[in-house]
């Protein structure tokens, strides 16, 4: 034991290494090293190096130390250079991922009778909200307000159904983007008593970016008994806020 706490560190190392492979095979390759070691006559070059070797005259260890040694700082600095890089690339995908789980589902609440007439355009509060991950939708407006820049899909599906036919289907939605019309579904006839169609669009938002579907004045969607018409949207990728 005496002996051992004499060993340098690099033989130490060495030591470790082999005993890993194999307690049996460990020894064997030591005892192989120290009377190579041993036997060596010549003289080595060992650096600045002072080498108090377990062995008395194992000069082996003396060769092996120094580059042992360049090799640990090598690595050394290696390690945290990549622990540095690789905690700013975490950082980085944090600012562009944070707050990005973005999607919203929600229907009308089902009725018996009408929405509409109105005598302007009516944004359409879908209240029966599904989902709502990140909480840009507002049920009580019909609104979502775009938490995060980038590009966003949506969805609506308006329905109507008058009863029977000889009434008049009479209806338009249309999707709007802070005031301005992007998309639009209407319907005006007497051969049918009930339609429905989808729109989708992708619409590249800033944050703040307001979306809703409004119900055209004059209009009206009827007799969505099972909540038929939706709105729903959802973050395809952020932009990073500038
Ligand atoms: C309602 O929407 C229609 C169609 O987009 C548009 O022509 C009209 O100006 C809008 N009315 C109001 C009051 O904004």
């Amino acid at each position: 034991m005496l002996r051992m706490t004499m060993l340098p560190a690099a033989s130490l190392c060495i030591l470790m290494v082999l005993s890993l492979c194999s307690r049996a095979e460990a020894t064997t390759a030591f005892d192989l090293l120290r009377e190579t070691a041993v036997s060596y006559r010549g003289s080595l070059p060992c650096g600045g190096w002072d080498c108090e070797c377990a062995f008395g005259r194992q000069k082996s260890c003396c060769c092996i130390a120094q580059p042992l040694f360049e090799l640990e700082e090598a690595t050394f600095t290696r390690m945290v250079g990549l622990w540095e890089g690789l905690s700013h690339l975490n950082s980085q995908i944090e600012e562009l991922t944070a707050g990005c789980k973005i999607a919203f589902t929600a229907a009308m609440l089902p009725m018996s009778g009408c929405l509409g007439p109105f005598n302007s355009n009516m944004s359409i509060s879908y209240r029966s909200v599904s989902l709502n991950q990140g909480n840009g939708y507002n049920p009580a407006l019909g609104t979502f307000t775009a938490p995060h820049a980038g590009l966003y899909s949506f969805s609506f599906t308006a329905y109507s159904s008058v009863g029977s036919a000889g009434q008049r289907l009479y209806q338009k939605v249309q999707l709007m983007k802070n005031d301005q019309l992007v998309a639009s579904s209407w319907e005006d006839n007497r051969e049918d008593s009930e339609d429905s169609s989808t729109q989708t669009v992708l619409l590249q938002l800033r944050r703040g970016c307001q979306v809703y579907v409004e119900l055209l004045s004059g209009r009206q969607l009827c007799g969505d008994t099972q909540g038929q018409n939706m709105f729903s949207g959802y973050l395809v990728y952020p932009f990073s806020e500038q």
